[in-house]
């Protein structure tokens, strides 16, 4: 495996790839790799010749007051993981190479709609980070695949939108949440959770099983469902920012008919902002 930091020495291994007709699979992450992480690699691999890994905590993507600063950095461990699950190029870039004008006046990308609605109220400008800073990779990688996981099924979406309007040639690659042992979500975030706040980070999927059956069930009581998770998140001590059902190919709000929803919700339990999901197929 090996490790660059500049756009130069990435282009110089992607148009060596291209050179020789090689498929190209890249999976963006800001490092603090966990086994979800892992997964998009190896589907990566199974995809395409070449595999690129990017880490990069993309500064435009937090608001003000977030965990930019604190966002955990653990490089070396990183490349351990990635060099034993075969990984061909790590890309770390530093933020020169990505911002060379500085991140006050600078192009963005804005993906309309899908970005201002759930996540995009709560954290204004994320999304718009987020497409800007996967453009910029996309361009310099010229991937064939990209693999996202759907555990931020929002940003999955938004992406896959991003893609269509400005024709990049890349085929989007949602991959499965991956899970701990009592169901919660892996996410760098977790580390943020104290022993206690950890023993109850798991109601978040328990109630998204528990709503996903009884909406299953009561299509119709979806408003009764959304208040009976959020009021039992509050009275566990989470602070819930939402805990919705919606249509799953647009996040539209579901309406009669619709059979592909998915329950969406975001949380925070002390310092950690925990975001989860759950497709739900109605008969
Ligand atoms: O999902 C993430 O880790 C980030 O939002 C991404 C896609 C790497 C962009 O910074």
């Amino acid at each position: 495996m090996k490790t660059v930091h500049t756009l130069d020495e990435l282009r110089a291994e992607i148009r060596r790839w291209k050179g020789a007709g090689e498929t190209i699979a890249l999976a963006p992450t800001m490092g603090n790799l966990h086994d979800g992480h892992l997964s998009l690699l190896r589907e990566a691999r199974r995809l395409a010749k070449r595999t690129v890994v990017s880490i990069f905590v993309n500064p435009i993507q937090f608001g003000k007051g977030e965990d930019y600063e604190k966002y955990p950095s653990t490089l070396a461990e990183d490349q351990e993981k990635l060099a034993a699950e075969g990984l061909d190029l790590l890309f770390a870039p530093d933020l020169r190479q990505l911002y060379p004008a500085g991140m006050e006046t600078d192009t963005r990308v804005t993906v309309p709609e899908i970005s201002n609605i759930l996540c995009g109220q709560f954290r204004p400008g994320h999304f718009s980070g987020v497409a800007t800073v996967v453009s910029k990779l996309f361009i310099n990688t010229m991937p064939d695949y990209a693999l996202f996981g759907e555990k931020d099924y929002q940003q999955l979406l938004v992406i896959k939108r991003m893609v269509k309007d400005l024709c990049f040639p890349i085929e989007i690659i949602g991959m499965p949440i991956m899970r701990e042992t009592d169901g919660l979500a892996m996410s760098s975030r977790n580390a943020y959770l104290d022993p206690v706040q950890r023993g109850k980070a798991s109601l978040i999927y328990q109630l998204l099983k528990e709503s996903a059956a009884k909406l299953a069930q009561s299509p119709d009581a979806i408003l009764e469902i959304e208040v009976a998770a959020l009021t039992r998140l509050s009275a566990a001590g989470f602070r819930p920012e939402y805990f919705t059902a919606r249509r799953a190919a647009d996040l539209a709000p579901h309406s009669p008919g619709d059979k592909q929803l998915i329950l969406l919700t975001a949380a925070w339990l002390g310092g950690a902002r925990l975001l989860d999901n759950l497709r739900v197929e109605l008969q």
